[in-house]
């Protein structure tokens, strides 16, 4: 991408203070070619958790959480879910990625309005928080489900990108192990502690949007939080819309992604741990 498309491609990106349910309303229709989607997960969590030390274990207690029952979560999804259906273009695809709590419901949802799944893919924690009680196993996994539009549409697919970035070897949807978002990259408030409960990783940002958008694409993020999908689309020379209904959130997110730069194609190896040192993905970039 040149110089100039790039500062077009920053210049037009956009950050939306406000509720989704009612800005997604106000977005063009077929305007967009990605949308990633980490919506509330919908824990119902009423019990504080500690652990064997007696320490209180910081969960995902947030207001954004909170849904009365599971009828009024899935008219919630539905909700958003059928808006982005009619802003994406017609050969757009969607990310949605969520937890057992509501990726099985979100799944049956967007079956529903006609995406296409083309991959539900294992996000592997290499540090997940423990099951401090012993009463189940370790919950160590997200998982995204990848959907074209339609059956029909015609969906970036970079494979050779992915494939060079996996050793050479074909990408797998079974195992992308990547560590939670933990040291520096993780954000701090003015206690120095997390600003946010649940901000992704960066490197599983990378997967998503290098493997399935072109150089100078539109990404839609509706539940933006810290930025995240900003920091990886300026990165990598994408624009991007993100919302956000917390104003915290995205004053921080702003304020990550203007100290962002895009990156040269030898730099993608500091973004991604299992690399070939052929890499040629400037293609892409
Ligand atoms: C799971 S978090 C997303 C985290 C983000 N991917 C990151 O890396 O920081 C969900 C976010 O959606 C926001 N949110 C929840 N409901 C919303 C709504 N109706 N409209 C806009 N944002 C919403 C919450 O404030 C929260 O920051």
């Amino acid at each position: 991408m040149s110089y100039k498309n790039h500062i077009a491609s920053i210049v037009s990106s956009k950050y939306i203070l406000g509720d989704s349910l009612i800005e997604l309303k106000k977005l063009k229709d077929h305007s967009v070619d990605m949308v990633f989607c980490d919506p509330p997960y919908n824990l119902q969590l009423s019990k504080t958790l500690y652990r064997p030390d007696a320490t209180k274990v910081s969960g995902v207690n947030d207001d954004w959480d909170k849904f009365n029952n599971f009828q009024d979560y899935d008219i919630f999804t539905k909700t958003w879910l059928s808006e982005i259906k009619r802003i994406l273009k017609p050969d757009g695809c969607l990310w949605v990625i969520g937890s057992y709590h509501n990726i099985y419901r979100i799944g049956y949802i967007l079956q529903n309005l006609n995406f296409w799944i083309l991959n539900d893919i294992i996000w592997r924690k290499t540090n997940p928080m423990p099951n401090f009680k012993g009463t189940r196993f370790t919950n160590a996994h997200e998982t995204l489900i990848w959907a074209a539009n339609t059956k029909c549409s015609k969906y970036t697919f970079n494979y050779q990108t992915m494939k060079q970035l996996n050793d050479n070897k074909q990408m797998r949807s079974d195992d992308w192990l990547i560590n939670i978002c933990s040291g520096k990259e993780r954000l701090k408030d003015t206690k120095n502690k997390k600003l946010h409960n649940t901000q992704k990783p960066e490197e599983l940002l990378l997967r998503v949007i290098l493997s399935s958008t072109k150089p100078g694409d539109l990404v839609l993020d509706p539940f933006f939080g810290t930025g995240t999908t900003g920091v990886v689309c300026k990165k990598l020379g994408r624009k991007f819309i993100g919302i956000e209904k917390n104003a915290t959130y995205i004053k921080e997110a702003k304020k990550r992604i203007l100290n962002v730069k895009k990156i040269k194609s030898n730099e993608i190896k500091l973004l991604n741990k299992k690399i070939s040192k052929k890499i040629n993905i400037n293609s892409i970039l």
